[in-house]
């Protein structure tokens, strides 16, 4: 089995939530499960998490957990008869007074007051996703007045966005604050934020995180128009964060599909460069909700975000409530292994030109450069204690696997968001000094990784257990007396 290194985050839903089918979902490379708190009950995420850290063990596979915050996205109320059918022309309003359970053919509630002072006449409104536009042409004390543009039909509870962004709901609710402690009780490895508009929103969360006892890795979700207006504001995010999601549902709501593409590039380009992982989801391989074959724009789009070097590729409705889960899986770990044979996907320029802010990113840099330019090296082994140094190594595009060694559970499992990056349980400090080479190539060996005569690069710091002490870098010849 060749060793695939963009990572599968798979949602769970009602499709995957039994035994068999999670257990099918782990076997054919779910790196990370992604808990969706937009939907179920507290119950059922536990009840999946648990599943899926047992299924895991089981295999001697390491899983993460994610665990996405609903967030404020604003929403309509009902309607009387559940779904109503717009046509081009037709006049709409959207009340803050009218009763949430009453909506019509010409008027629904919604549940943002604010939504009549942040929007005026001329702003265009996207409905579920954008399947349903209309323009505003009138703004009352209660109520905006908007004309049709795009028809289609409209059900209970649709998303809203405007086109441009701006609608300027907090980005943590209290259900979000909620949910926070419930990811600390459940140990969850990353919490991903939805509709971050700054900084100051992630670092909001943070200190939330930090409140409940969690230490779980955030995630900025950038899907508003104002996160990426200018590099500032991105790059601010980003530097916010410990990672980022190119939400493409909003995001190409918010900014138009046309400026999509180019949007997603510049987003894993800049993660990238500023040492943060970076997912790219939504829609990745929509047809598969309920075909058991991707089309070959789904195929291109996984391909090209794995030449791109994401980490990580996301299923969300495929994986959650389609019919085929376990081909998504496999569809989607059979592509990326096709595109990383491509060499644009392992030739690095190495930063070449730019300055290092810190010593192990100088350490884990320069791993980089040797594994990439010293033929004899098959692997390259990061003693980590947070999982940070081999995060930084696998910010370099490389075709050399890059092992995260750590004795600690919530390392194992977080390292298996990051791209060509693997888990090896290792208790350096459990070992004499003088014993650690020896016993860290040894669990290569014994894993088939290398052979007498290959060489592997290691990284580790002055103590065996300092968060950012990574300052050495050895090359350690297989088959020879290692000190
Ligand atoms: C392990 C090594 C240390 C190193 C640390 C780096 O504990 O034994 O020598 O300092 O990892 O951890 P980090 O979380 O920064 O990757
Ligand atoms: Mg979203």
């Amino acid at each position: 089995m060749p060793f695939r290194r963009t990572k599968i985050v798979a949602t769970l839903g009602p499709s995957s939530s039994s035994t068999p089918v999670l257990e099918q979902l782990i076997l054919a490379g779910m790196d990370v499960a992604r808990l969706n708190f937009s939907h179920g009950s507290p119950e059922e995420h536990k009840a999946r998490a648990r599943l899926v850290r047992e299924l895991a063990a089981k295999h001697g596979r390491h899983v993460a957990l994610l665990g996405d915050l609903q967030g404020p996205k604003i929403r309509i109320a009902k309607f009387a008869g559940k779904r109503i059918e717009l046509q081009q022309g037709d006049e709409f309003r959207f009340s803050i007074t009218h009763p949430r359970d009453a909506g019509t053919q010409n008027v629904v509630g919604i549940d943002y007051p604010d939504l009549v002072k942040d929007c005026k006449v001329g702003d265009e409104l996207l409905l579920d996703d954008g399947r349903v536009i209309m323009q505003v042409e009138q703004v009352t004390a209660t109520e905006l007045l908007c004309r049709v543009t795009v028809g289609g039909p409209l059900s209970d509870h649709k998303g809203i966005n405007r086109r441009g962004g701006g609608l300027t709901a907090p980005a943590l609710t209290d259900k979000d604050k909620a949910d926070i402690k419930l990811a600390a009780e459940m140990e969850l490895d990353y919490l991903a934020v939805s509709f971050p508009r700054d900084a100051a929103d992630m670092e909001y969360a943070r200190r939330l995180r930090d409140e409940a006892g969690s230490d779980a890795w955030l995630v900025a979700k950038i899907e508003r128009a104002e996160a990426v207006a200018d590099d500032e504001a991105l790059d601010g995010l980003i530097r916010a964060s410990d990672g980022v999601m190119v939400a493409r549902g909003d995001l190409g709501v918010e900014i138009g599909d046309a400026e999509l593409v180019g949007i997603q590039k510049k987003i894993i380009a800049h993660a990238r460069r500023l040492n943060k992982f970076v997912i790219t989801a939504t829609q990745m391989m929509e047809s598969m909700i309920h075909s058991p074959m991707p089309t070959r724009a789904e195929v291109s789009d996984v391909a090209n975000a794995a030449l791109d070097y994401t980490d990580a590729v996301m299923l969300s409705a495929e994986s959650a409530a389609g019919d085929y889960p376990v081909e998504a899986v496999k569809a989607m770990a059979r592509v990326c292994l096709g595109a990383e044979k491509h060499p644009t996907s392992q030739k690095s320029g190495h930063r070449m030109g730019l300055t290092f802010e810190r010593c192990d990113e100088s350490i884990a840099l320069a791993a980089m450069y040797t594994a990439n330019h010293f033929p004899g090296v098959k692997a390259i082994i990061a003693l980590t204690e947070s999982g940070y140094t081999p995060l930084i190594m696998s910010r370099i595009r490389s075709s050399v696997p890059i092992f995260a060694y750590s004795p600690h559970r919530a390392t194992q499992a977080r390292v298996a968001m990051f791209r060509g990056v693997q888990t090896v349980p290792f208790d350096a400090a459990a070992l004499p000094a003088e014993q650690v080479s020896q016993a860290a190539v040894n669990e290569l060996l014994k894993r088939g990784v290398v052979e007498p005569g290959d060489w592997v690069i290691m990284s580790k710091g002055d103590s065996y257990d300092t968060i950012g002490g990574t300052n050495t870098l050895k090359i350690l010849h297989v088959g020879e007396q290692l000190v």
